[in-house]
């Protein structure tokens, strides 16, 4: 079940370069949320939410983590908010990673840019069920790498910048020759680096997570639909999604 509600925010800091992490408090969304789930956050003065995916979630103390870039006036209004101020919350929408699909006691985790928190909150869950977890996270700049130490203390865990700023220089896809022990693999960001990703891992099957433009974010707009190669031949990313089996969409 979904709710909209005003929840208050419970702390905001900045962790990298034009990147947010926000916790807000919300007892019937920290009970209902699943990783690979997002919020969609009213922002004041502006008409469209914007859904932001879910990168941490504490059932004990009724908080929720989300993180995202401030890429434009939506986000950087949304960063105007001060702790203690009442955020308008829709969520948690979306279908999540399915946990209970996991094949095998290794997994990998493939994340670019903000395509990563999602899989922090998924890592964090694989982990406490038994599951072994290897990241790979790819990041432009050694100024927009974050929550290395929390993916860390998840497992092993490879850094990427595309100049070499900081840990191996290049793409996720360069970093995969070298990881062959793996049994499901889990990926989010760019469409580009997904289609690498799910393109160079033969095999092995995964999961994928799409981050699109949206507006209602209900299934009614029909603003984030994908192709599929069956009869119906699309689905909408934030009904259907934001997550995919690899076979399941076209990329
Ligand atoms: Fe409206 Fe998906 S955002 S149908």
């Amino acid at each position: 079940m979904r709710h909209i509600q005003r929840a208050p925010l419970y702390s905001k800091k900045r962790i990298a370069k034009d990147t947010v992490e926000m916790v807000i408090q919300s007892k019937e969304i920290a009970e209902q949320a699943r990783p690979g789930q997002f919020l969609h956050m009213h922002v004041p003065h502006h008409t469209l939410r914007r859904p932001i995916s879910i990168a941490h979630i504490d059932r004990e103390n009724h908080l929720i983590t989300i993180l995202y870039k401030e890429i434009g006036s939506g986000t950087r209004t949304l960063s105007q908010c001060t702790v203690g101020d009442e955020i308008n919350v829709l969520g948690p929408l979306g279908n999540g990673f399915p946990l209970e699909q996991q094949v095998g006691s290794t997994a990998l985790l493939i994340g670019g840019g903000i395509g990563v928190p999602p899989l922090y909150a998924l890592g964090t869950e694989l982990r406490d069920r038994g599951v072994n977890v290897i990241s790979v996270l790819g990041y432009q700049t050694k100024e927009s790498v974050f929550y290395e130490a929390q993916f860390k203390e998840l497992g092993e865990t490879i850094i990427v910048t595309d100049d070499g700023s900081y840990g191996e220089k290049g793409l996720v896809t360069d970093a995969l020759s070298l990881l062959k022990d793996f049994d499901h693999y889990y990926t989010c960001g760019p469409k580009p680096m997904i289609q690498a990703v799910v393109n160079s891992i033969d095999a092995v099957p995964g999961h994928i997570s799409l981050e699109e433009r949206m507006g209602c974010g209900l299934g009614a707009c029909f603003a984030c639909v994908i192709p599929t190669d069956d009869e119906k031949g699309y689905k909408k990313i934030c009904q259907d999604g934001p997550v995919f089996s690899q076979e399941e969409v076209v990329l």
